[in-house]
Parts: C-alpha cells; structure tokens; sequence
C-alpha cells in the first residue's frame, strides 16, 4: 500500500478526511491544504472519481535530499521513468517551490523535463516532449531546501473542474469550494437546502449532486491516469458503479437570484449536470423572498463589494440580515463574505466562523443559527 495525497483549499482539509475515510481511506492524516492516506490503484481511481473536496490526487514516486539544481537534475535522471511512460509522451511539469534557494519554479520545472528527457534520450534515442496544456503525463515537483519530492499528478486537469460548469455568471464559485461550504454545515438531504443569490448556481448544483449521490467526477471527460501506462479500464468502470451516497427520490433545494441572466445561467447549468427541474430556481429579490419552510440549511455568498460603493453594500448587508432574521426562523444559514465589515452589517451574532479562501480572496464563512433572540442587541454593540 503506498501513501497517496489529496490536495485542496485552505480550510476543507477536515471534510476531505472525512470524505476519504466514509469511502475506506485507511491511515487519514492532515496536513496544510492536503490530505494524505494510505491506497492502491483501485483507491486512486476512487479517490479521484468519487471525492467533491479534493483538488488534485498525487502519487508520490520518490523523494530525495537536493541542496542545488544539480542535485535536482540528477535525482530525476535517475528515477526509472520508463516504469511510468513512454518515450513518445507528452509531459507537462508543476513546481510548488518553498525554498527561496531557487529563482522560480518555471525554472525548475525545467531541469526536471531535461532530466527526464535526457535519460529517455540516451536510453532509447527518442524523446518526450512538453505539452503543458494536455499531456499525457503530470508531473508534480514539491521543493524545499533540502528534499524534492516527485509525484505522478493523477488527476490532470484540476478536479473542481466537474465538467457541468458551461455558463459562468459574474464571480463564479470554484466547485470544490461550494461542495466543502456545503459539508463543513453538515447538511443532509433529508433538509431543505436554500440558495439565495445563486449566480450561476455552483451550490445548488453541488448540493443536488450529493442529494442524488452523484460522484464528484461523474461529468468530467475524464481524468490523468486514464493515459498512464498500466491504466486499467475494467477497473476503473466497477469503481465508477460504486456508490458511497444514498441516491434521496425526493429532497428540497431551491436557488434564486435577482438577476435574469444569472436565473438563465443556473438554467443551463442545471441542465448540464442533468438536474432541471429537480432544483427549483426562481427569480427573486432576497428582500421578497417568502417561505413555507419551517427549516432547513440556507447558504449564500452574496458580493463582496467590488461592484458596489461601501454604504451601498453595508445596506445591501442589513437588509440580508433583517430578512434572515425576520423569515427564516427555524433555518440555520451560512453566509461566506470576503468583506468582515460588511458581515457585521447583518447584525447576527455568528455561532462559528470559518476561515477559507475564494480565488485570492481571504472571506470568513459564518453560521447563524435563526431563532427567536437571535438578533444582536444593536444599541449595545454600538457601545462596546
Ligand atoms: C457573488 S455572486 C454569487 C456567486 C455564486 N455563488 C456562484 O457560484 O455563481 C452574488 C449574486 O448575488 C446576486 N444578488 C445581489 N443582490 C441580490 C439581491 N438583493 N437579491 C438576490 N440576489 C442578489 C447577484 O445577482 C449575484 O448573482
């Protein structure tokens, strides 16, 4: 068994684990931004295929100590390459340089081509070549001071490219970002989920993914080990059947926006990944938004201010806060915000606060339990 790494955002490190444990993972252990675990080929397949949280899935093959580019050369030259590839393979290599020893990591990507194709050269007389946007083969260089790391990158293109995403709206979520906000609440299916503000519909689309038990990777076209050397269709097609979620017949999860063309755009989303009319979307100021629900899980991600003057947004906050307050008792809601300011416009006492990344964007990602009394004492806050 050897030790494979899922990558991902800051903050989803404990729901990958879990994800990966709920599917058999054995030896789960943390680490900054990345989740490590102990699998064969069948549990790379899986984790790829199956997980919403993870990044990129990476197979480590060696590590060895380097203090210099030259170290580096050498240590990939003798790594026995033909073991993984072939000579006539495209490859493309990523450098996460954390040593300033180095000058950039384009520049080591470099020598690691030029070991790998100088030891197929003299081995075989041919070549790989570079092709960074489809290749057959990622490689995946990990750089200290002292240590380069080498992992084959079995994922190829990044994972939270799902393959139902055609029409972006604005400032769309990364997917893997929406499937973490949507575990770390611990919703069930069971619950109605509601997603106002929803753009193009990234947390609807996730959350009728895990409702139906959808894999994660069931609409890409497909994935980077599927060009490797010892890829193993029959495999990979039984791993495809597995199914680590109870498909729900029925569940409640409703998107809206005030926007036309961010309705047309979760429209068409929906109907990439074969969802239309099992979500319901509608067109709606959160403002009028009404309610029958008594409750359930409500998540948004309303703008952070780059389209809007501060007092503007600080209203656009207040009337948030007044209407979660006022119609949605009994709901928990969940609001990400890269603007801290504008989250205290809610003028909710928050019952966690959770810190993770949009793109570049620090945001905190906060609960608010809705009952009765929940509202902050205004006048007092003011005080303080
Ligand atoms: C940051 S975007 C949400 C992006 C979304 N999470 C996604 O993955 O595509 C904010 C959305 O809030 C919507 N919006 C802004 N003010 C609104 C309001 N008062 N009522 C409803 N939607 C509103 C905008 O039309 C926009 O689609």
């Amino acid at each position: 068994m050897k030790d494979l790494l899922a990558t991902t955002l800051f903050g989803l490190e404990e729901v990958l684990a879990g994800e990966l444990e709920s599917m058999g993972a054995e030896s789960v252990r943390i680490h900054n931004r990345a989740v490590s675990f102990g699998g064969d080929r069948d549990m790379m397949y899986r984790a790829n295929y199956h997980l919403r949280t993870a990044l990129r899935i990476l197979m480590p093959i060696r590590s060895f100590p380097s203090r210099n580019e030259n170290d580096i050369y050498q240590g990939i030259r003798d790594i026995e390459w033909e073991k993984f590839m072939n000579s006539s393979d495209l490859i493309a290599v990523d450098t996460v340089l954390l040593s300033k020893l180095y000058r950039h990591s384009g520049f080591i990507s470099q020598r690691v081509k030029d070991g790998i194709v100088d030891r197929f050269r003299d081995r075989t007389g041919k070549r790989p070549s570079v092709d960074l946007k489809d290749p057959d083969v990622r490689i995946n260089i990990h750089l200290t001071d002292r240590q380069c790391s080498v992992s084959l990158d079995s994922s190829g293109d990044s994972l939270h490219k799902r393959g139902y995403r055609t029409e972006p709206f604005l400032a769309p979520l990364n997917e893997v970002l929406a499937a973490g906000m949507i575990l770390l609440t611990g919703w069930n299916p069971g619950q109605a989920f509601l997603n106002p503000m929803c753009g193009s519909g990234t947390l609807s689309i996730e959350a009728g993914m895990i409702a139906k038990g959808i894999p994660g990777g069931h609409y890409r076209n497909g994935f980077g080990f599927q060009k490797w050397k010892d890829y193993d269709p029959l495999r990979f097609n039984s791993i495809r059947r597995e199914r680590y979620l109870i498909e729900n017949k029925e569940f409640t999860i409703i998107a809206s926006d005030i926007s036309a063309q961010a309705i047309r755009a979760t429209q068409k989303n929906l109907a990439s990944a074969g969802l239309l009319g099992q979500i319901q979307v509608r067109k709606s100021a959160f403002e009028s938004w009404n309610t029958d629900l008594n409750d359930g899980i409500l998540i948004m991600n309303p703008p952070y201010g780059e389209r809007f003057d501060e007092s503007n947004l600080f209203e656009l906050y207040k009337s948030i806060g007044d209407s979660l307050k006022h119609r949605f008792k009994g709901f928990q809601a969940w609001v990400l915000s890269g603007n801290p300011e504008a989250l205290k416009h809610l003028e909710l006492r928050p019952g966690k606060k959770i810190s993770l990344f949009n793109g570049p964007i620090q945001c905190k990602y906060q609960k608010y339990d809705l009952y009765e009394g929940s509202r902050k004492n205004v006048n007092k806050s003011k005080t303080q």
